[in-house]
């Protein structure tokens, strides 16, 4: 291939930006063209599309969100504004196209395959529920950023000897909350991977308190239910000073770590070596650090990310 386009789609993740570099200036040094695709899905249907250059993709490694810009945009899962995409690709002279994303996008990546269109898909989300791949774009901030909040929190939760609820995105996905949970020392993490009983969270609480301890922090990934929610519901069983955090769209944001623009940028290279062979319908994924390219087809209709649960366990150990 000698042309290839990049967008971006879905809930934006720190790292994207440098995801995009990485295409950019490995397929220029292969001495092949990018064209930039802005707002996802969306802008492609709608044409909005341009080509980068070297320059462009300058001082953008350091950078949150995604200077291409996305978009949650449910008519490309219409055969409709599948065909009106591959149009404009077409018409552009497009021959591949890397899409970066989440689930929604890579959806998309594989309608474009199903279509005889070569996509390549990179993980790009916090959640880290991608199938194919141990870790996506975006997580390790992530997980950082709700590790600085925790950090925070226990200094006022001690200070005053509350329980704090602390609800973190990660839409069905508990990975964020069970990493930062355990980095952070919680009490307990409720996740939608993993039951757990009201009366036995209080009754964890309760014996912490009867052994002098000052804090607890209790961290609820968004998928099981809000905090307001959990925090009522948790009344019923006792008064343990309870407040609740909802961390929302701060963990979205900010500067990506250096994991995530390492993983990034190697994921972006391969894209390009992958397309340069004219090798799409794939997904570019991280197994026991190895770099993978597996059918898209195959994992996201066979295959369903599962969050590492001996995490759950050992924090359920260490938190006593
Ligand atoms: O998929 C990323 C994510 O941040 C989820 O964790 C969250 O549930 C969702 O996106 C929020 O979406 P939006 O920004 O569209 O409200």
């Amino acid at each position: 291939m000698k042309r290839i386009g990049i967008l971006t789609s879905g809930g934006d993740a720190p790292g994207m930006n440098a995801a995009i570099r990485a295409v950019t200036r490995k397929a220029i040094y292969e001495g092949m063209e990018v064209y930039g695709i802005n707002y996802g899905f969306a802008g492609l249907v709608a044409g909005d599309i341009r080509r980068l250059d070297l320059a462009d993709v300058g001082d953008k490694i350091q950078r949150g969100g995604t200077f291409l810009y996305s978009a949650r945009y449910p008519e490309f899962a219409t055969q409709e504004g599948q065909l009106k995409g591959i149009e404009q690709l077409k018409k552009f002279g497009i021959e591949g196209l890397v899409v970066i994303g989440g689930d929604g996008s890579y959806h998309g990546a594989m309608a474009l395959t199903k279509h005889g269109y070569p996509a390549v898909g990179i993980p790009g989300t916090i959640d880290n529920d991608i199938p194919g791949t141990d870790y996506t774009i975006g997580f390790d901030t992530a997980i950082n950023t709700v590790l600085d909040a925790l950090d925070r929190i226990r200094d006022t939760a001690t200070s005053h000897v509350r329980t704090f609820v602390i609800e973190v995105m990660g839409r069905g996905a508990g990975d964020i909350a069970l990493w930062a949970g355990v980095a952070g020392g919680a009490d307990d993490i409720i996740i939608p991977e993993h039951d757990f009983d009201m009366k036995e969270v209080a009754e964890r609480i309760q014996q912490g308190r009867d052994r002098g301890k000052k804090h607890c922090l209790i961290v609820l990934a968004e998928g099981v239910m809000g905090g307001n929610e959990f925090a009522a519901k948790l009344a019923e069983y006792g008064d343990f000073h309870t407040r609740v955090s909802i961390l929302g769209h701060i963990v979205r944001g900010g500067s990506p770590s250096a994991r995530d623009r390492v993983l990034a940028s190697k994921f972006g290279g391969y894209a390009v070596d992958l397309l340069k062979e004219n090798k799409g319908g794939l997904c570019i994924g991280i197994e026991n650090e190895q770099i993978v390219a597996r059918d898209i087809i195959d994992m996201l209709e066979n295959y369903k990310h599962k969050p590492d649960l001996s995490l759950y366990q050992l924090n359920r150990e260490l938190s006593v």
